[in-house]
This record gives C-alpha cells, structure tokens and sequence, in this order.
C-alpha cells in the first residue's frame, strides 16, 4: 500500500468506527453492559490509544499526549470486566483524544519510509499499519457483539445488520483425499504472527460439510436431543425468535446458525454422526467450501504456535494465549472486515463463549 492508501485505509476503518456508535449517546458508550464485554468507550479509547502507541510513539518516537493513561487501555492488565471502572477518558475528551492522535498519526506517516526493503520489519511494506488497521476493524466487531445486547440499537449501516448467505438444511459433503496440505499465511503480505510459518501438514482422507450447519438444523437437534438454544434465542409458541438488539425478530432456518459455544458445537457434531473439523482441516478444504462470511467456526484444534514461531511484533497478541484454554475459530462472521477475514486467520475465544458470531461446520473420517 501507499502512503496515500494507507491514509484512505485508516480514515474508512475509523468512519466505520464512528459510524457504528453513531446511534449512541454518551450514556450508553460508557455503560457497562456485560461483565464479559467492555463499555464502548473503553473500546474508543483503546483503539485510539493502540494507534498512539504504535503508529506516534513507536512509529514517530513521540510523547504520549496524556502520560500514562495507557496502562488503562492494556487490554491484558485490564480484565473487561474492571473496564467500566477505570479512569478512562469519556464524552468530549474522548473524541478528541481520537482525533488528536489521527492528526500524530498522519504527520509521522508524512516522514516515514515503508517499502519493501526497508530494515525495521515493523515498516517493511507497511506491516504497522496494517496491523493497526486490522485492529481497529477487529475491535468494530467485538462492539458489534456488545451492541447485540443493547436494546433498540439501530444501525446506520446495512452492514451492522446480522445476515448471511442462506445454506441448505441438509449440506453436501466434500471429500479430500489423504495428503500433504500448505497452512498458514505467505511470507509476503500482511498477516499475524500466530498465521506463520507457512507450513505443511498430513491429514488422513476425510469429509467436511460443503456449507455451515443451518438454523433449521439447529432446531432439529434442540428438538431431537433437548440441547440448550444458541445466545439470544427465544421460543415463542411454536416458533423461535432472535432477542437480539431488544428485538423479537423470527429465527429464519436457512441462515446459518450463531451464537453458539464450543460444546454446543461439539454436541452438535455428534447428534449429527460427525464431529467438529481441525483448523488444519478446515484450511486445507477452504478452495472446495463456501468457507468465509457465514460465522466463526469452532474447530477441534487449541490455539497453539505452528513449528518454528517467533512472536511479532509482540508477545501479547497471540503467544501468551497459546495452549489448551481456547479453541481455534476459522472464517469469518458478517460483522468481519474482509480486511480481517483470510483463509489463514486463526480466532480464538474460550470455548463457553457464545456472544461472538460463532456457529460451525461438521466434518468425520473418510
Ligand atoms: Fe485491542
């Protein structure tokens, strides 16, 4: 990217930003809504601060503008469920604070070179912006789950609107033969450090469902085997309703189901004679399936470091995370920026969690 798309890029990221909270007054940013989600303000401020750090101190080798009020917007020293409490900036500073940082932001970008061969690989063909980009549109999405929440939220957007491409009740199967499989994102081209090495892995034959499990199929299984409903699901009479945004909007069975936890998922699978994919399977069926866009799939596979990782650009956004507590999501959900939403991104979240955009696909042995 050029200088000049990488300031086009980073303005439509934070229009987008705004846009979303648009509907909201100062009240309800700096509410706390959820214990496992943060106020928006915190989110605001965090995105901003990310950007400070990164792009005018580390970048432009600046002062911050309010001394040490980043270790509020740590999000590793501030669990989400303390952020509502925090002296963190609010109302007017709070924007200003955001627009002061994207004017630092732009003046270092003015003298700073990022082309191919340049030494520091945190400017090498831009790879700090796009992880701040990346960032700030990461972060629309976990607002995007807090405001499901928010009663009578009405989007400005039609893209902050929930929906997906419909996918048939009963999927077809794709086989892949045994083999050897390329994983894991190029050397070239921006991607997180947890995506790399590129790598190959065997995989025995097996057969992955074509398009993710339907809500339709979804009700099947609630009704065959009286599993627990996804977050925000209703019954009404006969029907089931989304509750959603304060809403009671009717459960259409041919999107695909979200909302649901790891276990869910995992119970699913099993009713349907399947089990969940690895990410290893996942990935290397992505040419043949209908893979991003639908929702996060949980996969089998914990958050681990592909062989030979070395943390970049630093050991907080995937290493301290690694091992057996959180299942790995791959795809994509409609509230992801396709900046985001490449075959070789791995999420992760605990696998309680059902207030991310997360549903799946089924797979089993050939
Ligand atoms: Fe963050």
């Amino acid at each position: 990217m050029s200088k000049a798309a990488i300031a086009e890029a980073l303005s439509e990221a934070r229009e987008r930003t705004l846009a979303l909270v648009e509907p909201l007054d100062d009240e309800q940013l700096n509410r706390v809504y959820s214990p496992i989600l943060s106020p928006l303000a915190w989110d605001l401020g965090h995105i901003a601060n990310f950007e400070e750090l990164w792009l005018v101190q580390t970048i432009g080798g600046r002062e911050p503008l309010h001394g040490e009020l980043g270790r509020f917007y740590d999000a590793i020293e501030n669990p989400r469920k303390i952020r509502g409490e925090l002296p963190i900036l609010r109302d007017e500073e709070l924007r200003s604070y955001m627009a002061d940082v994207r004017g630092r932001t732009l003046d270092v970008l003015e003298g700073v070179e990022i082309g191919p061969d340049v030494e520091d690989p945190l400017l090498r063909d831009g790879f700090v912006y796009e992880m701040l980009l990346a960032h700030e549109l990461q972060h629309n999405e976990t607002m995007l789950q807090l405001l499901q929440g928010v009663a009578g939220y009405e989007p400005v957007r039609p893209e902050f609107e929930p929906g997906a491409e419909p996918v048939p009740e009963t999927p077809e199967l794709v086989r892949v033969e045994a083999g050897e499989h390329a994983v894991g994102a190029p050397d070239r081209g921006f991607a997180y450090d947890n995506e790399r090495p590129h790598h190959t892995v065997e995989l025995p034959a097996f057969e992955i469902d074509r398009t993710p499990v339907s809500n339709g199929a979804y009700i099947s299984f609630m009704e065959d085997a009286g599993a627990e409903p996804p977050l925000y699901w209703e019954r009404e009479g006969e029907e089931w309703v989304s509750t959603a945004r304060g809403r009671r909007t009717p459960i259409d069975p041919a999107q695909p189901v979200i909302h649901v936890s790891w276990d869910q998922a995992d119970a699913f699978a099993r009713w349907a004679g399947k089990r969940v994919p690895s990410e290893f399977e996942w990935e290397a069926a992505r040419d043949r399936l209908d893979g991003l866009g639908h929702g996060w799939e949980w996969t089998s596979s914990d958050f681990l470091a592909y062989p030979g990782f070395a943390a970049f650009p630093y050991r907080e956004y995937s290493e301290v995370f690694f091992g057996d507590t959180y299942k790995v999501l791959r795809g994509g959900a409609w509230a992801t920026h396709p900046r985001v939403a490449r075959p070789s991104f791995r999420n992760w979240d605990l696998p309680l969690r059902s207030q991310i955009f997360s549903g799946l696909r089924c797979a089993r042995d050939a």
